[in-house]
């Protein structure tokens, strides 16, 4: 081959290498000239029958052809993957501002008992409270008896239990009808200073627009050597307000009776209805949410606890309630119907965990 053949070899790689518009054309190009049966390979093997002297010359210029084949391949890959890598970019940008697209995760919703239950108990919980819990079945004598409601205590009555059958030893077990005999259980475990809460649910045959006959409460229990009526209505006072998120709650204390308070008292937060919002705290309608007192000396003795001693307040919360009131849910019983529109309405995403320092319903 001469040299003027040579060159036009050269220039027709060249050309065809500059006209490869992808990575894949560039690789065709490059088997058909470099390539084990590729035509410069094909002039490379020629050599080997030349004579010495023409070997040399030709060799030369071949290896010339070859290099600038092989750095032409190299510069057009170079160029063809960068722009392939900026196409791609420019394809698969993402939008960072855009909102978060609902996957079937952020489906579910959590039940606003169960969101009205831990904005409760991160309140307690920075007042010092830890959690203490009790079975749904109970004895007698936690629920009743201890409680300063010996058989026959006409008290008894008010709270339509539900029994279970009468068992080998002569004593019933029932659906606990509030959440105190938990005091009663923490008071046998631990000594004083206690400061618990105990959310849970309680049952009572009863049912209308306001009752159902499972619902839930949550009972506080203090015990120490120097409490008083004041330290009670303190820790009240705060909870409405830290709990309906408002700077003051209207009050009312009333003069009660539970056979386990002395004195007790009943608790009625004051509200306004405005059309259909409900302002909590200010207003003249009230609405009952908790009964409480002083821990009877019955109490403390049926738990081996000295009167003398050690005295404390006890408080009983309707957290149905107070969650209707809090989320404008008019009807209890939707509560427990396991309606999925309802849930899907009232309900709270489920990573929106209530903490006092990001605002409790934020
Ligand atoms: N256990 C009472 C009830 O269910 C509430 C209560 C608790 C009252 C603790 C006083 C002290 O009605």
């Amino acid at each position: 081959m001469s040299a003027p053949e040579l060159d036009s070899l050269q220039s027709e790689l060249l050309e065809a290498i500059s006209r490869a518009a992808d990575l894949g054309a560039l690789e065709e190009v490059r088997i058909a000239a470099l390539g084990k049966k590729g035509r410069v390979s094909e002039l490379m093997q020629l050599l080997g029958a030349m004579p010495p002297e023409e070997r040399r010359d030709f060799g030369q210029a071949v290896n010339t052809v070859k290099t600038a084949v092989a750095d032409a391949l190299e510069a057009k890959r170079l160029e063809l993957a960068s722009a392939a890598t900026a196409a791609k970019l420019a394809h698969e940008r993402a939008d960072v501002t855009l909102p978060v697209r609902e996957g079937p995760i952020a489906e579910g919703r959590i039940h606003p008992v169960s969101q009205v239950t831990d904005e409760i108990t991160e309140i307690f919980a920075d007042m010092g409270f830890s959690i203490a819990e009790g079975p749904d079945i109970e004895t007698d004598f936690n629920n009743f008896t201890a409680l300063n409601m010996p058989p026959e205590h006409p008290a008894r009555q008010d709270h339509d239990t539900f029994y279970f059958a009468e068992g080998p030893d002569g004593t019933r077990a029932l659906l606990r009808t509030h959440t105190s005999p938990v005091q009663i259980r923490t008071m046998l475990k631990q000594k004083p200073p206690l400061r618990i809460i105990a959310p849970g649910r309680v049952y009572r045959c009863d049912s209308d627009q306001t009752h159902t006959p499972m619902f839930h409460q949550v009972e506080g229990l203090v015990i120490d050597e120097e409490t008083h009526l004041g330290h009670l209505k303190w820790v009240l006072q705060e909870f409405c307000k830290a709990f309906f998120e408002v700077p003051e709650v209207k009050m009312r204390f009333r003069a009660s009776h539970f056979p386990f308070t002395e004195p007790s008292m009943e608790v009625d937060i004051g509200y306004a209805k405005i059309g259909d919002e409900i302002k909590i705290g200010e207003g003249d309608q009230w609405l009952e949410i908790l009964g409480c007192g002083m821990v009877h000396p019955n109490v403390l003795r049926a738990v081996n606890l000295d009167p003398a001693k050690y005295q404390g307040f006890a408080f009983g919360l309707g957290i149905d309630r107070i969650a209707m009131l809090k989320y404008g849910m008019p009807d209890l019983r939707a509560f427990f119907s396991g309606d999925l529109r309802w849930l899907k309405h009232y309900g709270f995403a489920p990573l929106a965990i209530p903490t006092l320092a990001a605002g409790l319903s934020a």
